[in-house]
C-alpha cells in the first residue's frame, strides 16, 4: 500500500509556470517542416507557420519557447535571418547533419510564432562564434522603441514596434559546442557580454548564464552570480548511457527500468547543483534553468542520424510526469525548464509527416499537468512501495493548489506490471475530502504509442476508481500510467 499525506496548510512556494517551458532548435525537422512550412506550402499555414501545430501547442498554455538552440545558437548570426527571405544568406548547420540552413525562419518568424501560440520568447545569443556587438545589436533590434540604427533596420523589415522580451541566455553549453571554454574563461566572457545586454525599452532582462558540471558551476557562480538571474543546466535521460542510448520502441523491460532510474537521477542532479548555487546565492535569487531535458534514444531506423528523430511512448510520458513532479517539488530553485524539443526532435510534443501530425503521450502529460502552472506547491510525504527488481520507488507524486483554491495531485506509476494501490490524506483543511476526479494516460505495452496510422491510441481518459473511505482517498493507479486528479 502506498500512502501520501498532502500538507494542504503548508503551501508557501509558487511553482513558476516557466517550469512548463519548451525548446525549438534549428535541428532536423523541428523548425523546418515541424513549425515552418513557408507561405507557399499546401499545408495550411499562417504566414508560413503551420496552423495544426500552432493549434495543438496553444492548448498546452506554453509559458515560453527557447530558440534558436542548443548548439545551433553559438553558430547563429541573427542578421542572416532578417529581411526579404529570397535574399537571406544561407549557412551550414554544422552540428546537425551538415545540412544547408536557409535562414528563412529568423527573428520575425520566431516572434510571430510565439505570438500565435501565446508564449513568451526565450532567446539564446551567440557567444561561441559571435561578438559582443552582434549580441547587443540583436537586443537593440528587438527591444528599441525609439530611433536607432537597429530599430530603423527592424522598421525597414516591416516591424514598427519592438517585441516583448524578457528571457535572454548568454551562450549555450559553452563548455562544449558553444566554444569549448574553461569555466573561468566563460565566467569572464559572461560578465563582459551581459554588460551590453540591455532591454532598450526600459524593461528588465532576465539574463541566463551557462552552467553544467559541479566544478564549472562553482566557478561561474563564484565569479558571476551577481550579474545573472539564471544558471542554465541540461539533463538528458538515456535508456542506458550516452554511448548506448537504446531504442525508442521495442525495448526490453530492463530498459524501461534503466530509463526510469536515469530519469529519477535528475533529482540528485538538481540537489547537487542547488547546493553549489546556495554557496553563492543563499537567498535563492538566481534561478536554476533546466533549459534542456528529456529522453534521448537512438534515432528512428532510416532517419538522418543528425536529425535526432525518435518515437515517443508511454515510457516517455512517465518520464515527463516524474520529471515535472521533481521540478514542482524543487520550485524554490528551479525557476524554468524546457523540454527538448517541441516537434520531431528528441522527446517531442508533436510528430509530423507531410500534412499529418501526431500528438505524443508526452504532449498529453504536458496538457494534463498545466494545472500546476503558477500554482502553490503543497508539500507532501510519499511512503511508497519499491520495485525490488529495479531498486526504484513505484510511485512519483506532486501536489499544488491553484489560484481558484483547487487542489491537484499528479501521480505516476513506474511499475510495468503492478497497479499501485494508494491512500491519500489531505491534511490541514477545514472541510473533509469528498472525492477526486481527473484524467489518466496509460498503455497496455511498454512502448504503447501514437503514430500516423493510429494517432489516438494513447490519449487521456477519465480517471475512474477513486473513492473516499474514512476521510481518505483510496485509488488504484494502473501500471505504466500518469494521472492528474482534482481533489474535492
Ligand atoms: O537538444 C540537442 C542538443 O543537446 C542541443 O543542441 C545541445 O545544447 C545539447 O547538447
Amino acid at each position: 500500500m502506498n500512502k501520501i499525506v498532502i500538507n494542504a496548510d503548508q503551501g508557501a512556494q509558487k511553482i513558476s509556470k516557466h517550469i512548463y517551458g519548451h525548446f525549438a532548435e534549428h535541428l532536423g525537422r523541428c523548425i523546418y517542416e515541424g513549425l515552418w512550412v513557408g507561405e507557399d506550402s499546401p499545408i495550411p499555414n499562417t504566414r508560413g507557420i503551420r496552423n495544426d501545430v500552432v493549434a495543438a501547442l496553444s492548448k498546452l498554455e506554453m509559458p515560453n519557447l527557447r530558440w534558436p538552440g542548443g548548439c545551433f545558437a553559438d553558430t547563429y548570426h541573427w542578421k542572416d535571418g532578417i529581411g526579404p527571405r529570397s535574399q537571406r544568406q544561407d549557412m551550414v548547420n554544422v552540428f546537425w547533419g551538415g545540412v544547408t540552413e536557409s535562414n528563412h525562419f529568423g527573428t520575425h518568424e520566431f516572434m510571430d510564432l510565439c505570438s500565435m501560440i501565446g508564449t513568451e520568447p526565450y532567446i539564446c545569443g551567440n557567444v561561441g562564434s559571435g561578438t559582443v556587438r552582434e549580441m547587443s545589436e540583436w537586443l537593440e533590434y528587438i527591444t528599441m522603441p525609439g530611433s536607432s540604427p537597429m530599430a530603423r533596420l527592424r522598421r525597414a523589415n516591416g516591424r514598427e514596434d519592438p517585441w516583448d522580451l524578457k528571457y535572454w541566455a548568454v551562450g549555450n553549453e559553452n563548455w562544449g559546442c558553444g566554444g569549448n571554454m574553461t569555466a573561468q574563461q566563460y565566467a569572464w566572457e559572461f560578465r563582459r557580454y551581459q554588460s551590453y545586454c540591455r532591454h532598450l525599452g526600459g524593461k528588465q532582462l532576465y539574463k541566463i548564464a551557462c552552467g553544467q558540471g559541479d566544478d564549472w558551476n562553482d566557478v561561474v557562480m563564484r565569479e558571476a552570480a551577481k550579474f545573472m538571474d539564471g544558471l542554465s543546466v541540461h539533463y538528458y535521460t538515456f535508456a542506458e548511457k550516452w554511448e548506448r542510448k537504446g531504442a525508442a520502441t521495442g525495448f526490453p523491460a530492463s530498459e524501461w527500468y534503466s530509463t526510469m532510474k536515469n530519469a529519477l537521477g535528475i533529482e540528485d542532479f538538481i540537489d547537487r547543483t542547488a547546493t553549489i548555487m546556495d554557496r553563492y546565492d543563499p537567498a535563492k535569487r538566481v534561478g536554476m534553468i533546466m533549459d534542456e531535458w528529456g529522453t534521448w534514444y537512438d534515432v528512428e531506423p532510416g532517419s538522418n542520424p543528425g536529425f535526432l528523430y525518435q518515437q515517443n511512448t508511454i515510457r516517455d510520458a512517465v518520464v515527463a510526469g516524474l520529471s515535472l513532479n521533481v521540478f514542482n517539488r524543487h520550485a524554490d530553485r528551479v525557476h524554468m525548464a524546457n523540454i527538448a524539443q517541441t516537434v520531431n526532435v528528441l522527446q517531442a510534443m508533436i510528430l509530423t509527416e507531410g500534412p499529418k501530425i501526431v500528438l505524443t503521450p508526452t504532449y498529453h502529460v504536458f496538457e494534463m499537468y498545466k494545472v500546476h502552472q503558477d500554482a502553490t506547491l503543497l508539500p507532501l510525504v510519499l511512503d511508497c512501495d519499491r520495485i525490488e527488481e529495479a531498486a526504484l520507488p513505484a510511485v512519483s507524486a506532486s501536489a499544488s493548489r491553484d489560484a481558484k483554491g483547487r487542489t491537484h495531485l499528479s501521480l505516476c506509476n513506474l511499475h510495468i506490471e503492478k497497479e499501485a494501490e494508494l491512500e491519500v490524506e489531505l491534511r490541514g483543511l477545514p472541510a473533509a475530502l469528498k472525492g477526486a476526479s481527473g484524467r489518466i494516460v496509460a498503455a497496455p505495452t511498454m512502448d504503447g504509442r501514437n503514430d500516423f496510422a493510429a494517432p489516438n491510441r494513447v490519449v487521456p481518459k477519465a480517471f475512474e476508481g477513486a473513492k473516499v473511505e474514512g476521510g481518505k482517498l483510496k485509488l488504484r493507479l494502473p501500471p505504466m500510467s500518469v494521472a492528474v486528479l482534482e481533489l474535492a
